[in-house]
């Protein structure tokens, strides 16, 4: 009996110690974060500084706009690709009744040609639900892993370029345990939930135009037909923002969706680039931002979160490099969080964070939120409707949903973020 003590201490120690070194080594988030929750209040510096021209009504802020869209790319994202021309190419049934038979599974090849023989090639799976009586409205989310993983369909093309290497499947006990600690659905969405709800899901990978890899980021400007060594060369949440609105081109010639009713989801550096679609792009009417943090919906001049210095010295390649000169010098930026929300009014954006995921700085996104609110009611809408970060209230046009844990995507996430969608379509 006294023999076993040790072994069950041990097994007790490890069972305690292993998920959380786990969560620690495979967690993007420096190690004290995790540790930390965010104010439930949402308490901390206001955000500075204040939008101009609300006083003067909806022309006072409209005269204001094109100068605050200008600064956006100029301190943060860079300019925005040329539009260019996009052409579907090619169109294949890959399965009629997908997902328990939800849904009817399409790959589009699509190419996009622009201005110095710049040129991209995207494969896009769309699925469109099957009980739908009309055209449908549509999520666009973007995936980091590739079409096979984020669809769970085999039978979709391999990727064209490298994916970030969490997605590569191991067997391992690390991976199970990064896909319990990120949340069920992190690498691929309830589909059928999403098709059940009425919505079709447009997919595809990023990296098929601009991996993630700041080495092949010039390479991804040159194929664009765009001069890396400009100062204002668009980052790679610029790029991906533009893809979206490629993908939109092509989403637009389809007689099965409901080209009022574009929506997008990103999760985290992908939410980074879907608020920047939604600022650029008007088609989009609803946007949904999980976790963008730093460079997306967080207060850049917090002191809670992830730095200017840090974000810009892992990520040179997301942003233009002019960012990176406000390191340690947030308080000097034209600009902050709640210019590029202010940008989507009147169309709806939801915030979705978690207590405990204070690198994105949760608190942050939401003093971005209520700074940014009242340029909504100037085009006569809400916009946060909401008192208390833990009350989401979808009444509005602006939401904020918040969840415990830590960063990732999870069943709740997306009960959240449905509720938010069929929220914004009965108002219209
Ligand atoms: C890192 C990065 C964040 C980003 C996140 C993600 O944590 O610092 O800015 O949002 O990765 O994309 O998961």
């Amino acid at each position: 009996m006294t023999g076993s003590r040790p072994l069950l201490r041990t097994s007790l120690f490890l069972a305690l110690i292993l998920p959380l070194l786990g969560g620690l080594a495979i967690s993007c988030s420096p190690v004290r974060y995790i540790m930390m929750t965010a104010s439930p209040t949402g308490a901390g510096p206001v955000a500075e500084p204040p939008l101009e021209g609300l006083n003067n009504g909806l022309s006072g802020w409209l005269e204001h706009r094109p100068e605050i869209a200008d600064q956006i790319s100029e301190t943060l994202y860079g300019a925005a690709p040329p539009d260019g021309e996009t052409h579907i190419n090619e169109r294949t049934l890959i399965d009629a009744h997908a997902y328990h038979g939800a849904g009817r599974l399409e790959l589009l090849t699509i190419t996009i040609r622009l201005p110095n023989e710049g040129r991209g090639e995207i494969d896009l799976a769309l699925i469109t639900p099957n009980d739908a009586d009309a055209p449908s409205p549509v999520i666009l989310i973007p995936s980091d892993c590739g079409l096979q993983a984020q669809l769970e369909r085999p039978d979709l093309p391999p990727n064209r370029n490298p994916v970030p290497s969490y997605c590569t499947p191991s067997g391992s006990w690390l991976e199970a345990y990064a896909s319990s600690f990120f949340g069920e659905y992190v690498v691929s969405p309830p589909i059928e939930q999403i098709l059940r709800r009425g919505y079709a899901v447009a997919a595809w990978h990023e990296s098929d135009i601009a991996p993630d890899r700041s080495s092949l980021h010039d390479h991804t400007l040159l194929s664009l037909g765009l001069d890396p060594t400009e100062q204002d060369r668009p980052g790679v949440i610029g790029v991906w923002a533009w893809m979206m609105s490629r993908v939109a081109d092509a989403l637009l010639q389809d007689p099965d969706i409901d080209g009022e009713r574009l929506s997008v989801m990103g999760h985290s550096r992908r939410a980074k680039a879907a608020l920047l679609a939604g600022a650029r792009d008007e088609r989009f009417n609803a946007i949904i931002a999980h976790q963008s943090g730093t460079g997306g919906a967080s207060l850049h001049r917090d002191n809670l979160g992830e730095p200017v210095s840090s974000i810009t010295q892992n990520y040179p390649h997301w942003f233009v490099p002019a960012y990176a000169e406000y390191a340690e010098r947030e308080e000097e930026l034209p600009l902050d969080a709640h210019h590029l929300l202010a940008l989507i009014a009147p169309r709806s954006v939801l915030l979705g964070n978690s207590w405990r995921d204070v690198w994105s700085d949760p608190a942050g996104a939401w003093r971005a939120a209520e700074a940014a609110s009242p340029v909504w009611p100037l085009y006569g809408a809400d916009g946060l409707n909401q008192t208390r970060l833990a009350d989401m209230d979808v009444s509005g046009h602006l939401s904020y949903h918040i969840r415990p844990a830590t960063h990732g995507v999870r069943a709740e996430d997306w009960d959240a973020f449905l509720a938010f969608m069929d929220a914004q379509d009965q108002e219209e």
